[in-house]
């Protein structure tokens, strides 16, 4: 009797509580072939868009070119990191005012399929995951570990609060919410995602929830008393192939269809095939299908949101993505072209509004930075520490840190430090002596003899938090010990004053302007005078690598090297008449002078300008007369294949050799591969590093080899095939940092189309010690 009274105490006060004034509630659900709304055949035709990356002046803008374009539903992701920056501060005003987002979109007749996470991934700092969660040392994230349950079920409490109202069942335009994300290709612990599935339902979510997955990772974790849908960027069939496999009725979704992809910092910038895109838009359009275009509209990744691609290839800030919706909210050929697909797929009596104007755009005459201030000389206070700890044990998710310390007086050596993430600057006696480059870990530092003590310095620059597989547990800053080795000595240096530069804006007003221009990294300030504003790309092409502030507003990060040269500065960050810039160069400035410009530059790579190059000459093979490990023939198509050895091998280096190719051209590539422990599990890449690779495509797509071992699919390792098309054997060598016991691998081809070219077919394995020399 007493819990069927609180249970119905608890509907009335939640249908109390949640109601929307005025709106009327809507039946959600999940039929055997097709979503019913309100009983009726839904085919959702939605595309993703993330609130956090678009100016909220602008949210309306968007969501209208969303309706235009001839989406019915709007796919949000709700980072939690965003909403809960410190332990218990929950944030949803301004950018972060996710219900009003909902709202808009409801004005707009969306509806709207909400992803909470706790954890997301969207090349977001940390996947979405809370930066003061890696305090614990020992947490495991996305398990069911209590140190990440207690306060993820607390995050979902939040966010039932907050956007339990906005569900269709109490007048909002939420139809459906998402468990985790892609949990499939990070574990396969049902427990873990009942929990997460539990925490939505006690939050009083009563709208269906669902899973999302890649096809091969769909049955990991898979759990029946939830609805799935499957992601992909191409062969529609197969993806809902694999999907009926695990879920053989219900209404087909993809829950991710990728028309474009993000872009890394070194790397070419992506276009999506649109041509291919239409094609398979149109098979699930005229299939009954529903999908999920992720992104419609990616926006851009402001502050210092970004995140990094495992194993460490950090995102830009721009999330053009190649979205049909530009970064700045602009109508593009592959927008134009969906909206005349979708055209032919409306219910009776449903039209497309016309697409809401593109706002303003201008450019803006040289701005001359006319102040300085170097880092060094604006440090602020110190916590001394016996030895250097990660960013975050010192209460700090986002910036920069110094690490300051004395090397006593003595004979020449080298300075090991354990790890140091994710770029350090190293300073003696105020001269920098060397850059600790987590993209080529060699964390060792030729130190010259010293008659007296001299002081060292670290200015370690944290990018985002790698945001996808088991390196989410991404530790920032130097982590000692700190040891001087001379020839016949160890040293551990001790005692070091830790300064924690934060990057907001309280550092900024602290800091000490001079007129004169400084070298090396610091601090530049300059202004300039608007009399209308509009939006406008701030050209950053003369600069090295920091991060840029206008009108007190963080537009993100750059980084000379591109593919991304300018920034996205929308008009209501500016104001007519006075204007700030501050620009923070961690290299400094070919020449401090910024400029406006009309249009977007996404795709100028400049090599030449890595402060830290690529390894001149890739060195040699040692394969002749070594005995590969393990020979055989992979089977056509894209499905992952597992091979394991008779008894594992011991290794350092490990090599994947291409003989020939299942289409019998040049070409060899590689989604994924994974190196086997014992007992199966995938080894963590955590400090694994490309040591050879015979060619890699870097020009006409991003082939790099370090694609092969980041952990995403999509993307791939591919030998040259524009400028040159070296034949069969081509080599791939992983460095896996220390001696590892290999028992096998996983091969995943490239996904897609029987046409994808590069799938290997008879390859050869190698392992050992060190399988290539001198590639320095
Ligand atoms: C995955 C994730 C998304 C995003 C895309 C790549 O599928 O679920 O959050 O990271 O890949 O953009």
């Amino acid at each position: 009797m007493k819990s069927r009274l609180t249970s119905l105490i608890v509907v009335a006060l939640s249908l109390f509580a949640f109601n929307s004034p005025a709106q009327p509630t809507h039946t959600f659900a999940i039929g055997d072939n097709d979503f019913l709304l309100d009983g009726k055949r839904l085919q959702i035709r939605c595309g993703e868009i993330h609130f956090a990356r678009v100016p909220r002046e602008y949210w309306q803008h968007r969501l209208k070119l969303c309706k235009a374009m001839g989406l019915n539903t709007v796919c949000a992701y709700l980072f939690w990191n965003f909403h809960e920056f410190e332990p218990r501060r929950f944030d949803w005003t301004g950018q972060a005012d996710a219900a009003e987002f909902c709202r808009l979109a409801q004005q707009e007749g969306l509806w709207v399929i909400l992803r909470p996470g706790p954890y997301a991934c969207a090349e977001w700092d940390g996947g979405g995951l809370p930066w003061w969660l890696l305090k614990n040392k020992d947490i495991r994230l996305r398990t069911s570990d209590p140190a990440y349950v207690t306060p993820a079920r607390e995050w979902i409490r939040e966010v039932g609060r907050v956007l339990g109202a906005q569900q269709v069942t109490h007048g909002g335009p939420i139809l459906m919410v998402q468990v985790e994300n892609e949990y499939g290709s990070y574990g396969s612990d049902k427990n873990f995602m009942a929990e997460m599935r539990q925490s939505l339902l006690d939050a009083g979510f009563n709208v269906p929830l669902f899973a999302c997955n890649g096809p091969s990772q769909m049955p990991n974790g898979f759990l029946t008393n939830m609805f799935h849908v499957v992601n992909f960027g191409g062969d529609p069939e197969g993806g809902f192939a694999a999907l009926r496999k695990c879920q053989p009725s219900g209404p087909l979704m993809c829950g991710e269809f990728y028309p474009g992809w993000f872009d890394t910092w070194g790397s070419p910038h992506h276009l999506g095939n649109t041509e291919r895109c239409l094609k398979d838009l149109e098979y699930m359009l005229s299939h009954n299908a529903s999908f999920s275009m992720y992104m419609v509209h990616g926006g851009t990744t402001f502050g210092m949101w970004s995140g990094t691609d495992r194993p460490f290839k950090p995102d830009t800030s721009s999330y053009d993505y190649d979205a049909p919706i530009s970064e700045a909210g602009w109508v593009t050929e592959k927008f134009k072209q969906t909206r005349a697909l979708m055209s032919k797929y409306l219910l009776p009596g449903e039209t497309l509004p016309d697409p809401p104007a593109a706002n303003p755009v201008c450019a803006i005459p040289e701005i001359y930075m006319t102040e300085s201030a170097a880092v060094f000389d604006n440090l602020g206070s110190s916590v001394s520490d016996k030895s250097p700890r990660n960013m975050e044990a010192y209460d700090q998710g986002h910036g920069c840190v110094v690490y300051r310390g004395t090397l006593p007086a003595g004979p020449a050596g080298v300075l090991m430090v354990k790890d140091a993430r994710d770029f350090a600057w190293v300073f003696i006696d105020g001269h920098q002596v060397a850059v600790l480059d987590r993209r080529r870990p060699n964390f060792r530092i030729p130190i010259e003899a010293r008659t007296t003590p001299v002081q060292i310095d670290f200015l370690v620059e944290a990018v985002g938090h790698v945001n996808y597989g088991p390196e989410i547990h991404d530790r920032k800053g130097l982590q000692g010990p700190v040891t001087l080795k001379t020839a016949d000595s160890a040293t551990e240096i001790e005692n070091w004053k830790v300064f924690n530069l934060l990057m907001d804006q309280r550092m900024l007003s602290q800091l000490h302007w001079k007129k004169d221009k400084i070298s090396g990294p610091g601090f530049w300030h300059g202004t300039f005078v608007m009399d209308a504003v509009a939006d406008t790309f701030l050209n950053v092409s003369n600069w090295g690598k920091g991060l840029v502030w206008i009108n007190g507003h963080c537009l993100g990060r750059y980084w000379n090297i591109g593919p991304t040269q300018t920034m996205y500065v929308p008009a209501p960050w500016l104001k007519n008449g006075l204007n700030e810039i501050i620009v923070l160069d961690l290299l400094g400035p070919e020449k401090p002078v910024l400029a406006g410009v009309e249009k977007p530059i996404l795709d100028q790579l400049r090599p030449q300008l890595d402060f830290s190059k690529k390894p001149v000459s890739k060195g040699h093979l040692l394969l002749e007369g070594t005995k590969p490990v393990y020979t055989g023939t992979f089977a056509p198509g894209s499905d992952a294949q597992t091979v394991r050895f008779e008894k594992p091998v011991e290794c350092r280096q490990f090599c994947l050799e291409s003989l020939n190719a299942q289409d019998g051209k040049p070409y060899a590539a590689v989604a994924e591969l994974d190196l086997l422990d014992a007992s199966g599990n995938s080894i963590p890449h955590t400090f694994w590093t490309i040591a050879y690779v015979d060619s890699e495509e870097s020009l006409q797509e991003d082939g790099s080899a370090l694609n092969a071992i980041n952990g995403q699919t999509a993307d791939f390792w591919h030998t040259e095939w524009g400028d040159a098309q070296p034949k069969h054997p081509h080599q791939l060598i992983i460095d896996l940092g220390t001696n590892t016991q290999v028992a096998g691998f996983r091969y995943t081809p490239r996904s897609g189309q029987a046409s994808a070219g590069g799938r290997i077919k008879d390859y050869r394995i190698f392992a050992g010690e060190k399988l290539v020399e001198g590639n320095k």
